[in-house]
Parts: C-alpha cells; structure tokens; sequence
C-alpha cells in the first residue's frame, strides 16, 4: 500500500555474501517457493528470497502465517553442513538484536524463537530441511496497523516501519545472520546461549506449557547447550525440545 515494494530497497544488494536473490512482490510462501526452486535445481548456499505479500504464508504447527503487503517475510537457503539443533533460537536472537540495534526496540523471545514485543508476537521463524538445505523461514510484522483491525487478529502487533528504516532492519538481521552462522556452524548454539537467555522472558517463571503429550502447568528453569527447555513439573524436571509455552498467562508482563 503506501510501501515502496522490497525490490526497489538498495541496501541488501551490497551484502555480497548473497549469492543469489529472488523478489518477489507477491508470492504464496518464500518457503514453498524456495521449496519448489530446490526440486527444480540446485540452489546456492545463502540464497535469498524475500517477498512483500504471501497469500499463504506458513507458520509452525501447520498455522497460517498472517502476512499482507508491508511485511517482511523471507527464506534464506543453506546448505547443511552442521546440525540444525539450536539454529532456530539463535536465529531468534539475531533478530532480537537486530531490532535493539536499528530501531532500539527491546523485543523478547518466547522459546524456542517467537518475538515478542507488548506480550503479543511480532515475528516468527520456521525451518525447514530439504534434503541437504535448510531454509531458513522468517516472518516479521512491519504491516500498517489497519491490516490488524480488517482481520481482527488480536495477539500479534506490528512496528509499521519507514521503507528506510524496514530496510535497514533486513540489512542488519541478514548481515548478523551469516556472522552468527559462521559461528553456528562451528560450535553450535552454545555461544549464543547466555545472549539468548537474556532476552527470554520465560526462565524462572510457572507458565503453562503445550508438550506433545498434553498442557500443563510448570516452572522453566533453563535452556540447554543443545537449545532444550529444562521445566519442573511438581518434582520431575524434564527437557523439552518440541511443544508451545502459552502467552495467555503472562499478557502485560513483556
Ligand atoms: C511461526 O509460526 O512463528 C513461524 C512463522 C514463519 C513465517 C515465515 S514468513 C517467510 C517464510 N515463508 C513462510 O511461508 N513462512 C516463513
């Protein structure tokens, strides 16, 4: 709408760690889409593509993700050369940092990577592998407010961002993303453990916890090296790698 379309942004064009970019100004999903190019070909290590509208963009848990025109929304595609386990934390974190550096925006991390921002969700990460690829999906509300009202979608908010300043948020998150891959690639997520931990709201809290063998109350008490949820449970301490902490009991708190 009052956006300049994403292919006329400059500044990502001087990241030349990029290897190829595909624009899009409307597409279903830059994840399908990166998907559908990788059956086709081969597709270099850090190919990029970004898009400014999906009309069905996709979350985790098979969810839709909401995402009109004025959003940000791209997969970055690599190659696996390491183990995923942790990357989708870390790569939370970069875009927490991201949003403190160029908008200086505290914004939190729901494990393992949703950010959150006024105890709503601002912006999602899903990964996928394909073969030896991992795309690397990312979703952030930049979208004018009134998409929210048409829809009504109560819990998440946007930071309707200038074309510059949605520009340089893409440059800096994409920019600290391949140094923190580097990194990644050689020692994992234990690096970028304490950083992550400090941007979490969760630790120390009962919160209500979604684990594929149902809902329960419990206190969180820490992440592992390996990006797990250590919780308590009454006297049975347990590390999760997969389920959903729900954001419902601690609305007003981040
Ligand atoms: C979540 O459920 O929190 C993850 C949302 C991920 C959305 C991004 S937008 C770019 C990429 N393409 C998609 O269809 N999904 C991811």
């Amino acid at each position: 709408m009052h956006h300049k379309p994403l292919n006329q942004l400059k500044t990502i064009s001087s990241l030349d760690f990029l290897k190829q970019v595909y624009r899009y100004q409307t597409i279903d999903s830059t994840n399908e889409e990166a998907k559908r190019l990788l059956k086709r070909k081969k597709l270099d290590d850090y190919t990029l593509l970004l898009a400014n509208e999906q009309t069905s963009g996709q979350g985790r848990f098979k969810r839709a993700w909401f995402s009109p025109p004025g959003g940000l929304y791209f997969s970055l595609v690599i190659k696996k050369t390491f183990s995923p386990q942790g990357l989708s934390l870390m790569v939370g974190m970069t875009i927490a940092q991201a949003f403190k550096k160029t908008l200086n925006q505290k914004v939190f991390i729901k494990w393992p990577n949703d950010l959150i921002s006024q105890g709503e969700k601002l912006a999602g990460i899903l990964i996928e592998i394909v073969d030896e690829n991992i795309i690397i999906g990312c979703g952030i509300n930049t979208f004018s407010e009134s998409y929210i009202k048409d829809v009504n979608l109560p819990d998440i908010v946007t930071y309707h961002l200038k074309d510059e300043q949605r520009d340089n948020l893409l440059y800096v998150i994409l920019d600290h993303l391949q140094k923190d891959l580097k990194v990644f690639e050689r020692e994992g997520f234990i690096p970028f453990k304490e950083t992550w931990k400090k941007h979490a709201f969760c630790l120390g809290k009962t919160l209500m916890f979604s684990s594929p063998e149902g809902s329960f109350m419990g206190l969180v008490m820490d992440i592992t090296d390996e990006g797990g949820l250590v919780i308590k449970k009454d006297q049975d301490i347990r590390v999760y790698f997969s389920g959903e902490i729900s954001l419902s009991e601690i609305d007003g708190e981040i």
